[in-house]
């Protein structure tokens, strides 16, 4: 008996994050955050002392990463050569180079590659406690990762929407000046972001849920309800 492969994709500020981790917390399945993992390569390349301009040494360092995913929802964590990192892949100065490393190809496989063998792993059921499925989220789950998950899901919200979330989260607050400060940061990721990622329009058998107009509880039982009705 197989578990459940749910495949959530959308940009950031679309409250993929939360809500995909919710969901896995309230369905008892695992939670994988991919786009921690290209967080996580463009931690150990600085570790390392990569130069991220040298596309074949950046593909090398993150062939060698001795990178862990906890996928526990309730305290999922980032295990890169025994240091906990799931905080420091969050710094400013990490995410504005992150897309360096997505956008190199050999990166791209040799993550697909761990991302698909973790959510087999889920979904396979190894084990007497293993989690009955997973809820694994980004840009190309639903795509390229996981195109054949059980529910594929894109979640969109609107420039004005995303920003406002970014703004409250950086800042406590989305105003006026606030807004204007996080603009740049999200809407250069999104066109470093679009030479790999063409997230915003959904594939053949993709659900899209529109969250511009929706608050965390409505986004969630929006996406809830595309899952139960799978089931
Ligand atoms: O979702 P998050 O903002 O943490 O993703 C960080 C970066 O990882 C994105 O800006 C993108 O460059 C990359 N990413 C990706 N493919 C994924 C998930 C994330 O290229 N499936």
């Amino acid at each position: 008996d197989r578990g459940i492969v749910v495949a959530i994709d959308g940009p950031s500020g679309s409250g993929k994050s939360t809500v995909s981790r919710r969901l896995a917390r309230e369905l008892g399945l695992a939670y994988l955050d991919t786009g921690a993992m290209y967080r996580a390569a463009t931690w150990w390349c600085g570790r390392t002392g990569v130069d991220l301009d040298d596309v074949a040494a950046v593909a090398a360092a993150v062939r060698a990463m001795p990178l862990t995913m906890v996928t526990d929802p309730r305290d999922p964590r980032v295990v890169c050569d025994g240091v906990d990192i799931t905080d420091a892949i969050r710094e400013a100065a990490l995410t504005a180079v992150v897309s360096k490393v997505a956008t190199n190809l050999d990166v791209r496989a040799e993550l697909k590659r761990l991302q698909r063998a973790i959510i087999e792993d889920a979904a396979g059921g190894a084990g007497d406690h293993a989690p009955r499925g997973i809820v694994a989220e980004g840009r190309d789950i639903t795509t390229v990762v996981a195109p054949d998950a059980d529910v594929r899901i894109l979640l969109l919200a609107d420039e004005q929407a995303r920003l406002a979330r970014r703004a409250k989260e950086r800042h406590g607050t989305a105003d006026a000046s606030t807004i204007e400060a996080t603009r740049d940061e999200v809407l250069r990721r999104d066109a470093d972001d679009s030479t790999v990622s063409t997230f915003l329009t959904a594939a053949d058998g993709v659900v899209t849920v529109d969250s511009s107009a929706y608050g965390v509880d409505e986004t969630f039982a929006a996406v809830l309800s595309v899952v139960t009705k799978a089931q």
